[in-house]
Formats: structure tokens, C-alpha cells, sequence
């Protein structure tokens, strides 16, 4: 695998590689687990060449401790970047993405206002911004995304809409544990007991036959706390804190198709 520091360096490279060679690309903040993972196979499948991104992007996250204890865990995720067969890995620093000072921004002013976005001001501004800045630095054929974060992949897909940008944007199903906890790379941060809560937390969330307000009843019998549970367009989206651990997950309610 071909590792990139330098975004300079990388565009260089990127303009010489043949036209007839197709790239996939799936960016990523880093601390690997098997749904990344996923992503990347999807890539290799649809594309002669894949390249990803880690950068744990500052501009989304709306609290700094949050940011301070995102898990960093570069030279594990370098194994498994090789060890999935990923062609280049680019590592830019905070300073060269964002060389504007984040003067420039993309905010989408309808959907992102809704959940995630209700929670977390700002939130969807530093994704899109980055995801732009992040598709025009490799232009990509494709680009990857997972239905764990649905509504960061939905509003990325209307942004290339909106902008009539040159990739097609793919939505990757969620990569689940036996509990049906969504593998997401705050789970390191849980303690043992939190664990437990997590684990309970997805059973009940996935009992799909239960009403929002039968699964709130649920829900409040264990110790988190419910950000949001709503519907929308025949999904059901959720978020919960467990300590100071935020989760976020959502599935298809069976029988609606949207
Ligand atoms: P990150 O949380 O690292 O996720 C990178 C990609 O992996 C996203 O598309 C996410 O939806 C997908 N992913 C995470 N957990 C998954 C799982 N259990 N199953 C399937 N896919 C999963 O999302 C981001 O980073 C950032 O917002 C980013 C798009 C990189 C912009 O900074």
C-alpha cells in the first residue's frame, strides 16, 4: 500500500494514473473495525484501484473532548488497510486540509437541521466540507459510505446532486455484532458494564415490531439516555448516550419501501 502525507504529492500521483484505471474511495477518521472494512471490499470489488482517507476531521465534532478522545490507532490501521488489500492511504494533516482556515464551508440547509445535525450544531457543515474537499483530492469513479451513518450518506449524496459532481456515491449495509450493535469505533471507548448497556441497547432497539413509544418504555428501564427515536421515510433513526459515549443507529422498518 502506497502511503500519502503530502496532498501535493498525492495530486501528482493522482494525475498520472491512467485514465482507463477505475479508483473507489472510502474515507474514513481512522480506528478500523470490520464495517471499514466492509467498505473497502466493496471497493475492490467495483474497481481496479482503492484509495482511503484517514483524517479524524475536527470540523464535525461539536464538543472537543469528543474530538481529544477519538481513538487513534494508526499503526493497527495500517495493518488492516494492507491486510484488505487497499492501494493508497492518505494521512493529510489538519493544517493542509484546511489551509482556508474553514473560510470556505458547504452547509446544506434542510435535512442536516434534523437529528444528527438538532444535536449536533455544525455537525453536517464539517462532513460535507470535508467529503468535498476530501472527492475533489482524489476523484474518485465511486465513493463508499455506510448505512450506519444514513443520514450523513443521504445528505453526501444529495451534496453530489446539488453540485452536479462526477462520482457515484454507494451505500454499504450496516456490519453488525451477534447483539446487533452497529461495529462503530466509539465502542472501544465503553467500559465493561457500558458494554452490557450497549449490547442490550441494540437488542430492544432492533425489535422492529415494537411501536417508538413501546421501545422508549424499553429503553428507559436501562441506564442511557435517548438523544432522539424518530421515523423518517420508513426508517427508523436513534441515538443514546451511554455515559458520555454517544451511539447512533438505524434500519429499515420491514414493509415500507421508500
Ligand atoms: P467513520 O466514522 O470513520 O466512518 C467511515 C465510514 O465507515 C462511513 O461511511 C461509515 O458510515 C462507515 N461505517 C462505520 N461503521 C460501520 C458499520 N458498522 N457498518 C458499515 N459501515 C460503517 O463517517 C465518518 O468516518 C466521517 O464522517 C467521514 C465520512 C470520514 C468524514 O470525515
Amino acid at each position: 500500500m502506497q502511503i500519502f502525507h503530502n496532498l501535493e504529492e498525492w495530486r501528482a500521483f493522482r494525475r498520472a494514473l491512467p485514465l482507463d484505471i477505475s479508483l473507489g474511495f472510502a474515507p474514513t477518521m481512522g480506528n478500523l473495525h470490520v464495517g471499514h472494512a466492509s467498505l473497502f471490499a466493496a471497493s475492490r470489488q467495483e474497481n481496479d484501484r482503492t484509495v482511503t482517507s484517514l483524517f479524524v476531521n475536527p470540523t464535525q465534532f461539536n464538543q472537543a473532548t469528543d474530538f481529544s478522545h477519538y481513538p487513534r490507532t494508526l499503526k493497527e490501521d495500517l495493518k488492516l488497510l494492507t491486510q484488505a488489500g487497499v492501494d493508497y492511504c492518505l494521512l493529510p494533516d489538519e493544517k493542509e486540509i484546511y489551509a482556508d482556515n474553514y473560510c470556505y464551508q458547504v452547509q446544506e440547509n434542510s435535512h442536516s437541521q434534523l437529528m444528527e445535525g438538532q444535536h449536533r450544531p455544525g455537525h453536517f457543515t464539517g462532513v460535507l466540507t470535508v467529503v468535498m474537499k476530501l472527492l475533489n483530492l482524489t476523484k474518485p469513479h465511486r465513493a463508499y459510505f455506510g448505512e450506519k451513518d444514513y443520514q450523513q450518506l443521504q445528505l453526501i449524496r444529495d451534496m453530489v446532486r446539488a453540485f452536479f459532481m462526477d462520482v457515484e456515491i454507494k451505500a454499504c449495509p450496516t456490519i453488525r455484532e451477534t447483539s446487533s450493535l452497529a461495529y462503530s469505533s466509539r465502542n472501544n471507548r465503553l467500559s465493561k458494564e457500558q458494554r452490557l448497556i450497549a449490547d442490550q441497547f441494540a437488542r430492544i432497539f432492533h425489535q422492529a415490531d415494537l411501536s417508538v413509544k413501546q421501545l422508549l418504555t424499553e429503553l428507559n428501564k436501562i441506564d442511557l439516555v435517548v438523544d432522539y427515536l424518530e421515523e423518517h421515510q420508513g426508517r427508523r433513526f436513534i441515538a443514546v448516550k451511554i455515559g458520555d459515549i454517544r451511539l447512533i443507529d438505524n434500519y429499515a422498518l420491514p414493509g415500507k419501501i421508500y
